[in-house]
């Protein structure tokens, strides 16, 4: 492929970058700022039981370090910081509201005015550079109150409150943000309940009752919040939102491609949800079988079927390659789901593929299977970043990641035709890792000099990437070349 190829990326695509609140605020008790389930996250190792909500405590521990406290601090500095972003030319900012900047507790009959100024900040900056700002009503954020007082989603009062922040949100934000994103990757619920949705497993035998049921809530909640969003401002789009990446089967052999499909329609359910409204027969069969069928309230099945979403967006990291039972296939690393290795690909620095052709597949298993306008708001190469003799950060792998995945996606509008509404890369500014609560897994086209305990200076500098986006974003995607 020439890296010179006329514009391929329609007019108004939506360049940009995607963030989240607690990856990047920090300032976690500032203003009134409640606490959340996300500064229950520790880093190290005990991390990853807490985010599946296996012996995860609800209150802070003193011999564990929590990355979200503090973050990169853009709650202090997030002009400086939008202007960095403004500098490569996006035309669109991801970020996420921390719920409780908003409703500290959750259950607050009033909205807080310090925790919307701060967002009303970012917004109108956001629109003073020409960035359309996309929000996500709920990234991995929910009140630790709730989680106290009602279990967190496991709770179908979660919608009510829930629906409140929405509705503050739309009305406050009402002409200046159009583009809303109800829950970030939705159907990590199943890997993570407790950072999707403050759900704790106190007894294993009913983790798939409960987290169903707690997925149940969000989806009902979602549709609801479509319904009101488009009420107050008919030019509102809301998106569903989940972790993407189409699975192989690990061999031709028919229990692997079974198991691939199994893998896949799990990620699909909740989309099937959001987009199609109802839930697929093969999901109800199979609950109902477990003992674990979610209960419906009266009208729930009418709101699902009546509020669909305007647009579908995800996040694509890697394809996911899947072996069925008594195969020989080794576990590799993927975005919080374990996969076969797959012998085809190159695994980056913390063991996930790299499979540039795996976002075009499924770009078009998205877009063919719901045929409504895709978004993909998650997309980049965690990696270690040096500091060159030149005082330089040469982020040439990056690069590459970048220019191979935006290429397939360009084959993806061009010859697939598949209706892409912009692409927002994870994450233009370094910030703490989800899944590993490390800054050292970097993303940025910015580097932020903080370490994995968020020591340093915390300054910002241009990486080589920085300025690759920019001419991508200025030639309408058409320059991909690598300097
Ligand atoms: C997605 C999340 O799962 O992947 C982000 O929406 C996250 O919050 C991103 O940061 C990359 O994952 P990680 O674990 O490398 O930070």
């Amino acid at each position: 492929m020439s890296p010179k190829q006329p514009p391929a990326f329609p007019t108004g695509f939506l360049w940009g970058g995607a963030t989240a609140a607690n990856q990047i605020e920090g300032a976690f008790l500032d203003d009134g700022r409640g606490l959340a389930n996300v500064d229950l996250c520790p880093s190290g190792d005990a991390r990853m039981d807490v985010i599946r909500g296996r012996n995860t405590p609800l209150a802070l521990q003193d011999n564990w370090f929590y990355p979200s406290h503090e973050a990169i601090s853009f709650y202090k500095q997030a002009e400086a910081d939008i202007e960095l972003l403004a500098g490569m030319g996006f035309r669109c900012f991801r970020f996420s509201i921390a719920w409780t900047r908003i409703f500290p507790t959750g259950t607050d009959s009033t909205p807080s005015q310090e925790g919307l100024a701060f967002y009303d900040r970012i917004v109108d900056r956001c629109l003073e550079y020409g960035m359309t700002p996309l929000v996500t009503i709920s990234h991995f954020d929910c009140p630790v109150a709730l989680i106290k007082e009602i279990g967190g989603w496991g709770s179908r009062s979660m919608i009510e409150h829930y629906t409140r922040l929405c509705s503050a949100l739309f009305q406050h934000f009402k002409g200046r943000v159009r583009h809303w994103l109800t829950f970030n990757e939705i159907n990590m619920i199943l890997h993570a309940p407790f950072l999707g949705a403050g759900v704790i497993i106190e007894d294993e035998s009913l983790a798939t009752s409960t987290i169903y049921q707690a997925a149940h809530h969000q989806l009902v909640a979602s549709a609801l919040a479509t319904k009101l969003a488009h009420e107050v401002d008919e030019e509102n789009q809301v998106g569903c939102m989940f972790a993407a990446g189409s699975a192989y089967p690990y061999s031709c052999r028919p229990t692997d491609v079974w198991a691939a499909r199994e893998v896949d329609r799990d990620s699909y359910f909740f989309v099937d949800i959001q987009a199609r409204g109802a839930y697929p027969q093969w999901a109800i069969n199979k609950l109902s079988a477990e003992n674990a069928l979610p209960e419906f309230a009266p009208g729930d099945v009418e709101l699902l079927a009546k509020y669909t979403v305007d647009f579908i967006s995800f996040s694509y990291y890697n394809s996911r390659t899947v072996a069925g039972p008594d195969s020989d296939a080794v576990v590799a690393k993927g975005n919080l789901m374990k996969t076969a290795k797959n012998p085809y690909l190159e695994y980056s620095q913390w063991g996930w593929p790299i499979d540039p052709l795996g976002f075009r597949i499924t770009l078009c298993d998205v877009y063919e299977r719901y045929q409504m306008p895709v978004f993909v708001v998650e997309n980049g190469l965690g990696m270690r970043d040096e500091l060159a003799e030149d005082g330089e950060i040469h982020d040439h792998e990056r690069i590459k990641y970048l220019a191979d995945h935006i290429g397939a996606m360009r084959d993806a509008i061009t010859i697939d035709g598949v209706e892409v509404m912009g692409y927002t890369s994870w994450a233009p500014i370094d910030c703490v890792s989800a899944g590993s609560g490390q800054m050292s897994k970097r993303y940025g086209y910015i580097y932020v000099d903080l370490d994995d305990a968020l020591e340093g200076s915390g300054a910002r500098k241009p990486k080589d990437s920085y300025y690759w986006y920019k001419k991508v974003i200025a030639s309408q995607g058409s320059d991909l070349s690598i300097p």
